[in-house]
């Protein structure tokens, strides 16, 4: 049999990247490939990209050009592109960076096997098609690999919202949903694969509108209440969601369904009506908050996520305050927060722009707020019950690491545990990034 050979993967960006991350790894499994986890060992080094922000778009640029010197020592070395750079700027990176084979879009990823031959053939190869066929029946698992406790499941790609700021719908797409029956068979192939807690992912996910088993369109909560009949599934997660996409039947889930955990990532962006309407969010900040209220008398403890954007072009000092009012209202345990970047291509990089050092003192008293409010939140779980999902060992001998139903991160000890299992910890206390328990 052939010497394998070695594939390197580097994924930046958001969580579907990590899942399509593994269906590459996978698909090209079929191509005779096994994953390694350094550059330097690779036949071939693939990127997965995110085009989200400026930064993250020149990261890949200067990533690429480091590994001049591994193609100098290797010339059977082949080097690709994915996500959403390829698929924002296609055929310019082989022009902008030589050094680059090959050039994959996030819909074409079950074609990258005939990418690959075509590159080892000595040519070069570029997709960045919106194909009609189902990448993820083509990517389909074929090694029954075992997996870790908690696994991502794509049900809903692309977004038909159009937020002034957001190439999203330039790079992954139209809406498209997947179809239930196919994520439930995903689903329970995870489970047999050792996974307990799946989150569902979609850049609009909430939106959900999938084919169901016996015709007819379901939405996100009745996918929901389907994997929770899934044995063996112990938890289900899902983002991100529009607070548009709310559905009464998805806020009643996370009062009825015991597996659906309390945690909800819904961005706002900002607090201003003048500029939610400048994004065209098509929401309030006043409907929003109603909004929070109600999923809030449904689920009383529900951790609430939230992501923010300063510095948006035309965002005045009183914008920006009502964006801090809005955070003392909801209050957020979790936040993402970011100074506006221009985007090529979308309605808001023709505007005028807020300067720079007022954008980044905004986004300075805005992760002052939100931090501090993170910190008391995670401080009062101190001296409650949680249950936590073991995931991987700890750095102390005997210590385990995982997630509570709120998504914190719990050290533990528990010399006898296992990934994979649940246990009950009553919380001893709060650090940075996590919390310290003992077992119950
Ligand atoms: N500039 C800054 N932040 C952005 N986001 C999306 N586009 C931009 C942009 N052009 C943020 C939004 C979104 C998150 C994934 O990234 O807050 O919810
Ligand atoms: Fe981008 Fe989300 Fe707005 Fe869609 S809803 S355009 S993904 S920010």
């Amino acid at each position: 049999m052939a010497e394998p050979k070695k594939l390197y993967i580097k994924t930046y960006g958001c969580q579907m990247n990590v899942y399509d991350s593994e269906r590459m790894a996978e698909a090209m499994g079929g191509a005779g490939y096994t994953e390694v986890a350094t550059p330097a060992e690779a036949d071939m080094i693939l990127l997965n990209t995110c085009h989200i922000r400026e930064k993250a778009a020149e990261k890949v640029y200067s990533e690429l050009g480091r590994f001049r010197g591994l193609k100098d020592a290797n010339p059977d070395l082949k080097i690709g592109v994915a996500g959403c750079v390829a698929q924002a700027e296609g055929a310019e990176i082989m022009r902008r960076q030589p050094l680059v084979d090959l050039v994959v879009g996030p819909q074409s990823y079950h074609r990258l096997p005939e990418m690959e031959a075509k590159v080892r053939a000595g040519g070069t190869a570029l997709d960045t098609d919106f194909p009609e066929e189902d990448k993820f029946e083509l990517l389909k698992s074929r090694p029954k690999a075992r997996r870790a406790p908690a696994a991502f499941l794509t049900v809903q790609e692309g977004c038909d919202k159009f937020c002034a700021f957001c190439v999203v719908p330039y790079t992954r797409g139209a809406e498209f949903s997947r179809p239930a029956q196919r994520i439930i068979d995903e689903a329970n192939d995870l489970v047999e694969r050792g996974v307990r807690e799946i989150t569902l992912l979609g850049q609009n996910v909430n939106a959900y509108h999938g084919a169901g088993p016996k015709g007819g369109d379901w939405t996100l909560a009745q996918l929901i209440w389907a994997l929770a009949e899934v044995d063996g599934l112990e938890r289900i997660r899902f983002t991100t969601s529009h607070p548009n996409d709310m559905a009464d039947d998805l806020i009643e889930a996370h009062r009825d369904c015991a597996k659906l955990m309390p945690y909800l990532h819904l961005p706002v962006q900002s607090g201003s009506d003048r500029i939610l309407k400048r994004m065209n969010r098509s929401h309030t900040a006043d409907s929003y908050i109603r909004l929070i209220e109600r999923i809030r008398a449904a689920r009383p403890d529900l951790l609430l996520s939230g992501d923010f954007i300063v510095g948006f072009p035309e965002e005045t000092e009183e914008d920006f305050r009502a964006t801090l009012q809005l955070i003392e209202e909801v209050r957020y345990g979790q936040a993402y927060s970011f100074k506006y970047s221009t985007r090529p291509g979308t309605p808001a990089a023709e505007r005028a722009q807020v300067d720079a050092d007022e954008a980044s003192d905004r986004l300075h008293r805005l992760q002052t707020l939100l931090t501090g409010q993170q910190r008391e939140i995670q401080e009062s779980m101190v001296g409650r019950e949680l249950d936590v999902l073991l995931e991987r060992a700890g750095r102390q001998p005997g210590q385990m690491v995982g997630k509570s139903q709120y998504l914190h991160a719990v050290h533990v000890t528990a010399p006898d545990a296992a990934p994979g299992d649940m246990v009950r910890v009553r919380v001893a206390e709060s650090v940075t990034n996590s919390l310290g328990g003992v077992l119950i």
